[in-house]
């Protein structure tokens, strides 16, 4: 059986008086791509920046690679090797994609010199399209550049668990599909991928496992293939893009 590299225990995470997590557990095993879906404000991306340390949960723990880590700082924790592709991308627009990357290695863990060098070439071989876009600025590119750009930032920290939150946000379903295709690639190679995404049928079709979350709750939780046939689960999503494929 293969290595539990991030389990949430009975996590809680509070805004003040705000209850954006209730009582969630999670787990990703190391190989896996494991999915969070769920509607707006239903506490997916709190779930996650409790987990990476961006904000304290309030209860339960955060275990990562069988090290309690719940109140360690985000920073240690990237260098432990658990990184996130914020939501909304967060990259320095005004800098070129080289320093995206180079600043990406650098909070990733202060990959620096040579080491630095060798990241970004594996990186570049990944994503030629930003290999030829080295020294444009990153504020000029599209969206679906600009997502890649902070995916392969992610990269470059050499993590065990790359967390992703809203793959999809403000892209065209084609330019959606073809960074999905990307992770399901990143996946076979052996990237452990946590993804959270609210066009759930997208995220259903490349993921191994996938929880459902609604209200600060897990509403339903299973192999993807079998959550993607629940009526109950796609009855929550009735109006949202149905994936292609
Ligand atoms: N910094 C904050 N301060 C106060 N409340 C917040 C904060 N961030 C999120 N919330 C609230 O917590 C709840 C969960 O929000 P969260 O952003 O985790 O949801 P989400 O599932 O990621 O939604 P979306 O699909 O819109 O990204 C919402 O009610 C939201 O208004
Ligand atoms: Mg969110």
């Amino acid at each position: 059986m293969s290595e539990t590299l991030l389990d949430i225990r009975k996590m809680e995470l509070r805004y003040g008086a705000a209850v954006a997590v209730r009582d969630i557990s999670l787990c990703v095993k190391r190989g896996q791509l494991v999915a969070i879906i769920g509607n707006n404000g239903a506490g997916k991306s709190s779930l996650v920046r409790g987990a990476t340390g961006l904000v304290r949960p309030s209860g339960g723990e955060v275990v990562f690679k069988g090290e309690d880590t719940t109140r360690l700082a985000a920073h240690r924790k990237v260098a432990r090797g658990l990184v996130m592709v914020p939501e909304g991308r967060l990259l320095f627009p005004d800098q070129t994609v080289e320093d995206n990357l180079i600043l990406g290695a650098y909070a990733h863990g202060g990959l620096k010199g040579e080491k630095a060098r060798a990241a970004l070439d594996k990186v570049l071989a990944l994503f030629p399209r930003l290999k030829e876009r080295l020294r444009q600025q990153a504020g000029s590119m599209s969206g679906g550049e600009q997502q890649m750009l902070a995916i392969a930032r992610g990269l470059m920290g050499e993590p065990d668990l790359l967390i992703i939150d809203e793959l999809s946000l403000g892209l065209a379903p084609k330019i959606v599909n073809q960074l999905m295709g990307v992770l399901a690639e990143l996946n076979r190679a052996g990237l452990t991928i946590l993804l959270v995404e609210q066009l759930a049928s997208y995220a259903l079709a490349i993921a191994d496992h996938a929880y459902v979350i609604a209200n600060g709750r897990v509403a339903h939780e299973g192999p993807s293939a079998e959550l993607a046939r629940n009526p109950d689960v796609m009855a929550a999503f009735l109006g949202k893009k149905k994936h292609a494929a």
